[in-house]
């Protein structure tokens, strides 16, 4: 299994080697972080360079935008040359907090996706009640990066668009909680070459171990819980979702 999307320096109830060791033992191969804050770019470039199975992500997540510079650009250009980087994140919109920065979020995200185009990376993108906008952006500006919507939090029919337009949809956590629906439909729904596996550790922590820290190791459980749903063995959910990670973030450095 692949975490495609795993915020592992932001663990804070247990040290990073436990991390590390905890995945490796539950068959996740490789764990891929991105970056949120300007600050977390540094600390991904140490740990792809510590740790032979992380993999970095590079980007300024959108209720951070306050804090962007526009010489982050030839930071993550130079960066980027490091070939465990294998994609732009976590960029796009969130409109759940605090709206006044939208327009800046619209700003930072265009040049960010412009970024991944020119690097030829692919794009991890976060999309909070901003659906349309995000939609609408990634349609007019991106030309030619695969899209990830991580932590894809839309209905069906949103879900259908975005295959579509030939985007990736990876599911976390929240697939497993008992009152997400919505989400449930969606993991049913999508093409299995469409979807990839993610936990977005610290956050989202699935069942059964909601309340605690989340970590790559608990990849399975989303794995788990897409298989029952869709009534297949985990071994073809890990194998295709596996499948279509290496597609998406390891196949572009040729
Ligand atoms: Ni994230």
């Amino acid at each position: 299994m692949i975490d495609t999307h795993s915020h592992i320096n932001m663990i804070e109830e247990i040290s990073l080697d436990e991390v590390i060791t905890n995945a490796t033992e539950s068959d996740v191969e490789k764990i891929i972080v991105p970056s949120a804050y300007p600050k977390d770019i540094d600390e991904v470039m140490t740990l792809i360079d510590n740790y032979e199975n992380v993999y970095g992500m590079l980007g300024v997540h959108p209720t951070e935008v306050k804090d962007w510079t526009d010489d982050l650009i030839d930071k993550i250009k130079e960066f980027s040359k490091h070939p465990k980087i294998v994609a732009i994140g976590e960029i796009g919109l969130d409109y759940y907090w605090d709206k006044s920065f939208n327009d800046l979020q619209k700003e930072v995200f265009i040049k960010q996706i412009k970024l991944a185009n020119e690097l030829n990376l692919p794009i991890s993108i976060h999309d909070r009640e901003a659906h349309k906008d995000t939609f609408d952006i990634i349609k007019k500006y991106n030309k030619g990066s695969k899209i990830v919507m991580h932590c894809f939090s839309g209905s069906v029919e949103f879900a259908r668009e975005c295959i579509k337009e030939g985007w990736y949809l990876a599911l976390g956590g929240v697939v497993t909680f008992k009152n997400a629906i919505k989400m449930k439909e969606v993991a049913v729904d999508i093409p299995l070459d469409r979807l990839l596996l993610e936990t977005d550790a610290p956050y989202l922590t699935p069942v059964p171990f909601r309340g605690k820290e989340n970590q790559p190791a608990y990849t399975k459980f989303v794995a788990e819980e897409i298989a029952k749903l869709r009534g297949i063995s985990v071994e073809e959910v890990d194998r295709i979702t596996t499948q279509n990670a290496n597609e998406v973030f390891y196949e572009r450095k040729a």
